[in-house]
């Protein structure tokens, strides 16, 4: 009798066992996707993009589940989240990886890009793709650069020449290149989470910010702000970043599945953001709550002599032969 009962124990628990081991071996690898922005933007489409390729094509193995608008973390702590293992994906904007490298401080540098087709050709040259590695001996692996666009700047005062934003208060994303650009002006600027800025400016701590069309509208600053002047004076690109633990720990079958998959998603984000940009300010214009001023060549050369000096200010960093490399791309 006690023989059988310890049988019949036994082999419940190696049943459990098996279960739970097959269960295991059969459980799908998550993928949490965090990132700041909202769905209808490049990043949020891209991020979604990967999620529906993966489920078609790597369904049963891979699951990409996608977090939008800073739901799971900022970009203040996402990379360090990733480290931890607490997020497996992400693509904060270059602007933001100055605590892990300072050479992608160059995509700050003010009109360094006349286009984005000369930050495309710059990102697929052996110098814009090297960049994608500094991050590497952090622990980090750059998996592509996604696009936004050029930015703007927004403020509750009319904007012609640089001096007239002297005095004022800008929020800026974590970079000592963008906080230069503003001091150059003559203003003040204030490093800020994304999540934070829209009240920030509603309640006039700030007087202005920089940002894209796509940011702008979708985060509605347009009905806040009554001024945006059209400077393309930067850029807003991203890096999809994941763990090298967490890369690493994909197997070697699924791994380059994964990795087509994810460079599909990124061309596509680049191919909708150039549209994003052009149909998001129309939409702005569209709104009658702000105004666009456009500037003339005279006073677009003001605020470039008014920014440049920054460039000398980070050439040692960046390195002069990486900043000629990228200025060469605009030819
Ligand atoms: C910002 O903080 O302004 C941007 O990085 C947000 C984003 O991801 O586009």
């Amino acid at each position: 009798m006690f023989g059988k009962i310890t049988t019949l124990v036994a082999t419940a628990a190696l049943s459990a066992a098996l279960i739970s081991g097959s269960a295991l071996a059969s459980s799908p690898i998550t993928i949490k996707f965090a990132h700041v922005v909202a769905e209808n933007t490049p990043k949020g489409k891209m991020a979604i993009k990967l999620k529906d390729l993966v489920a078609e094509r790597l369904g049963g193995k891979v699951v990409v589940e996608v977090f939008p608008n800073s739901q799971l973390f900022g970009d203040e702590n996402v990379l360090e989240a990733m480290l931890l293992g607490d997020v497996q994906m992400a693509a904060p904007a270059l602007s933001k990886f100055d605590r892990y490298t300072t050479q992608l401080q160059i995509f700050d540098l003010p009109f360094l890009f006349k286009d984005m087709a000369a930050v495309e050709k710059f990102q697929k040259s052996e110098k814009g793709q090297a960049l994608l590695k500094t991050i590497e001996p952090k622990g980090l692996v750059g998996l592509g650069y996604l696009h936004n666009g050029l930015k703007q700047l927004s403020a509750s005062t009319r904007m012609k020449v640089p001096a007239d934003a002297a005095g004022l208060k800008f929020r800026i994303m974590s970079s000592d290149v963008l906080a230069a650009q503003f001091q150059a002006l003559k203003a003040v600027p204030l490093k800020k989470p994304f999540s934070e800025v829209f009240t920030l400016l509603q309640t006039k701590a700030i007087d202005g910010q920089e940002n894209t069309y796509s940011n702008i509208y979708s985060q509605k600053y347009f009905e806040i702000q009554p001024y945006i002047t059209e400077t393309n004076h930067g850029l807003l690109d991203y890096m999809v970043v994941t763990s090298k633990e967490f890369w690493m720990s994909i197997p070697d079958d699924i791994r380059p599945q994964l990795k087509a998959i994810i460079d599909e998603a990124i061309a596509y984000g680049n191919k909708i953001s150039a549209d994003k940009d052009l149909e998001d300010r129309q939409a702005i214009i569209d709104s009658k709550r702000t105004e666009i001023i456009m500037i003339n060549d005279a006073e677009r050369s003001q605020w470039v002599e008014a920014m440049k000096p920054v460039w000398q200010q980070f050439e040692k960093e960046i390195g002069k032969d990486m900043i000629d490399a990228a200025y060469q791309s605009n030819m």
